[in-house]
């Protein structure tokens, strides 16, 4: 799982929301939590995180945890893995996938490492590990758009025919481009780009949403935007890996949701938010009933749980 568009078929993804809904019923009672634990009993995951995580990291492990996996676990690989010594990542993965693990679950900032060390996997132990991208640089994350969409079905009861107002770091935030990749597989699905000229959304993203014959526009007046949107999915703007990060507090600032925004919204429309908020939106809006980014947050675990069962081709009964 390396990229959104690797879920070619909307069909895929439905499967993998019912299975989540009911992996998250049954992890609720004791008495059906323990036949869960034998689904991948035995099973491995290693973790290799070279950038912070708190959500996707623990959920993850949370979710390969309620299916019975060992779950190895390296918070900081840039610093205490042999990445400190000059070691590469193809060697660090050749060395890992080695160790009759299933998964390899790795976040990387460089864009791409997760696709090099699923070719370090092919080449070396072809059809025996799965690798899961965390999150690569300004790439993609994958997982966390899987999640992300699971969120809008189970809110708002449907992914097509949605007016979805994207906003903050279009160009460094690898959220909002997975995201974008995997709205692009249903119908009427419209679309509109907030962000300050700098950290617009890139050409490669732009393409291929003209090929997929998404509608999509860039707007910077959030006051005429906001009533339109079904979804709105905001986004902070990603310090470290600005060219300029003295410029961070001006970027933020300049698209900020507050109580007085949330009062533009349609009261059918949501707010989420990939989470880590760093200001972006106020702390008041976090218990407005329009505010989904917890419970986004919150379906991480049983969505992840579905795609490990998925990739390791496991039917629930
Ligand atoms: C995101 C990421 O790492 O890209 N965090 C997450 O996984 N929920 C968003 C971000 O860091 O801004």
């Amino acid at each position: 799982m390396l990229m959104a568009q690797q879920f070619r078929d909307p069909e895929i993804l439905l499967e993998l929301f019912r299975s989540a809904d009911k992996l998250a019923t049954l992890a609720e009672h004791h008495e059906t939590l323990t036949p869960l634990r034998r689904l991948l009993e035995g099973g491995i995951m290693y973790e290799v995180f070279y950038e912070p995580s708190t959500r996707t990291r623990f959920s993850f492990w949370a979710a390969a945890d309620m299916l019975g996996m060992h779950v190895c676990s390296s918070e900081s690989a840039g610093h205490f893995s042999s990445a400190v010594k000059g070691e590469t990542l193809e060697h660090t993965i050749r060395v890992l996938a080695g160790q009759r693990v299933n998964a390899i679950v790795i976040r990387h900032p460089e864009t791409g490492a997760a696709q090099r060390a699923a070719t370090v996997v092919d080449k070396y132990y072809p059809n025996k590990v799965a690798i899961i991208n965390a999150g690569d640089g300004r790439g993609q994350h994958p997982t966390q758009a899987l999640l992300d969409v699971y969120t809008i079905w189970k809110k708002l009861g449907r992914l097509d025919n949605l007016v979805v107002v994207i906003g903050g770091d279009l160009v460094n935030g690898r959220t909002c481009r997975s995201l974008a990749y995997l709205l692009s597989k249903f119908s009427g699905i419209r679309l509109v780009f907030v962000s300050p000229p700098e950290l617009a959304a890139g050409n490669d993203l732009l393409e291929h949403l003209n090929e997929s014959g998404i509608s999509w526009k860039m707007e910077t007046d959030l006051a005429s935007v906001l009533p339109t949107a079904d979804v709105v999915y905001w986004t902070r703007v990603q310090r470290e890996r600005l060219a300029d990060p003295s410029r961070f507090v001006e970027l933020r600032d300049a698209f900020h949701i507050g109580s007085k925004e949330m009062l533009l919204l349609k009261p059918s429309a949501i707010l989420m938010h990939p989470l880590p908020i760093v200001g972006e939106i106020s702390p008041e809006v976090d218990d407005h009933p329009q505010a989904a980014y917890f419970d986004q947050a919150n379906n991480g675990q049983p969505i992840r749980a579905a795609l490990l069962l998925h990739v390791f081709g496991i039917a629930m009964q």
